[in-house]
């Protein structure tokens, strides 16, 4: 019925560490719960009695028409969800005539995940292995086709996600056999996961971080070496060069990074806390929003993510001056759920919610949302 069901779905479906991994956040996860009430504290000015035979959920997002305002986030790691991974979802993307951005720490081949859409695919940005290995990347990316670059911002290091610790996360990845032997017991009571997962290969290699000798770096290497390798502003502009296509900045929250990436280029921001992973105790990006908006003033387009999980906040963040969300847990349920066919349906449950929401606002077109359809209470 919901996004909610497909997080239950999940639970069920894949080991414990898996689930986390997905569904936590950074420490005491206060961001990742004000994240949704900043949603639940937005009500709707609804105009009944509007006629609409016609409901238009379209809306264009830097060049690229998209059937919904809706796009699917960068999440890592997916084949650990499902073996479908990010081509899956890539495909799952493009039917739903949406947008798809691939991490830098996928586990499937820049090439093959955009060869698994007929939509548009964006590639984002971990400066994982320094400026070298980026570049290596970002010429394979473009040379097939990926239109836009994301350069995530708020990633110097990887905050503290306590329950993949305490679920054995470092063990798992760089322990020794025996400092591996407490935390197994999670996969056995997944045996349907664990078959899908040996069966493709175990834990993948990142096929698009490669070192100069042309090795494919491993996982556990890939999480430590995000600090030694993290964006700075001063890597706009050789990024700049080497990018032809729009780049886009996320992860910003206040007006001052945002007036600093569009002074450096930038085409879009996401105005994002990277759904309360990163940095503990930062606002709800829906809270910032009308911040960012005035302080961007038209000059690039603005795109939000963190917390949505129904169509109602989708329309609430484009209310607030949001051009399109991106969303993470949203589909990554549905991924680890069931393969593909979970991001469809994600993306499905996604698409009758909004249409839902503007019938009911006596709304025509997602275009003519703006902030008369709503009133934002502090509770
Ligand atoms: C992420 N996110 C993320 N962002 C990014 O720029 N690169 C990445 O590799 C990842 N990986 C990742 C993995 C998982 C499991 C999650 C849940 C998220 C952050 C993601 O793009 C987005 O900012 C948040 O997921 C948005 O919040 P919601 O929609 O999950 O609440």
């Amino acid at each position: 019925m919901n996004i909610d069901d497909l997080r239950s779905l999940a639970r069920e479906r894949v080991p414990r560490i898996v689930f986390n991994y997905i569904d936590g956040g950074a420490e005491g996860e206060i961001t990742l719960r004000e994240n949704l009430r900043a949603f639940a504290e937005v009500e709707f000015r609804p105009r009944p009695a509007v006629a609409i035979p016609e409901c238009d959920l379209r809306t264009r997002v830097l060049g690229s028409d998209l059937s919904l305002p809706v796009l699917l986030g960068p999440v890592g790691y997916c084949r650990v969800m499902h073996p479908d991974g990010e081509a899956g979802a890539a495909r799952a993307a493009g039917m739903a005539g949406t947008a798809y951005v691939l991490s830098t720490v996928s586990g499937q081949r820049l090439e093959d995940v955009k060869a698994a859409s007929t939509g548009p695919v964006w590639y984002q940005l971990y400066m994982i292995g320094g400026r070298e290995t980026a570049e290596r990347s970002l010429a394979r990316a473009q040379c097939v086709g990926y239109s836009v670059l994301v350069i995530t911002i708020d990633t110097t290091i990887v905050g503290l996600r306590e329950r993949e610790a305490r679920d054995g996360m470092d063990q798992l990845l760089r322990g020794n056999v025996w400092s591996k032997i407490p935390f197994l017991s999670q996969f056995l009571a997944r045996p349907q996961w664990l078959t899908r997962f040996l069966l493709d290969g175990g834990l993948p290699d990142m096929p698009n971080i490669i070192t100069p000798e042309g090795r494919a770096y491993r996982v556990g290497d890939a999480h430590t070496s995000i600090k030694r390798g993290a964006f700075s502003w001063e890597d706009m502009s050789w990024i700049r060069e080497l990018w032809q296509g729009p780049i886009v900045i996320k992860g910003v929250l206040t007006a001052d990074d945002a007036r600093k990436a569009v002074d450096r280029g930038a085409a879009a921001v996401v105005v994002s806390n990277h759904g309360g992973r990163q940095l503990d105790c930062v606002p709800a990006s829906l809270r910032v929003l009308p911040e960012i908006v005035e302080a961007v003033n038209g000059r690039a387009e603005i795109l939000l993510d963190s917390g949505i999980r129904r169509g109602a906040d989708v329309v609430k963040a484009v209310c607030l001056g949001a051009r399109a969300v991106l969303c993470g847990r949203a589909y990554a349920y549905g991924l680890a759920a069931a393969g593909e066919a979970g991001v469809t349906r994600a993306l499905e449950i996604l698409r009758l919610d909004i249409e839902r929401t503007l019938r009911l606002l006596g709304c025509p077109a997602v275009s003519a949302l703006d902030s008369s359809y709503v009133d934002v209470r502090r509770r």
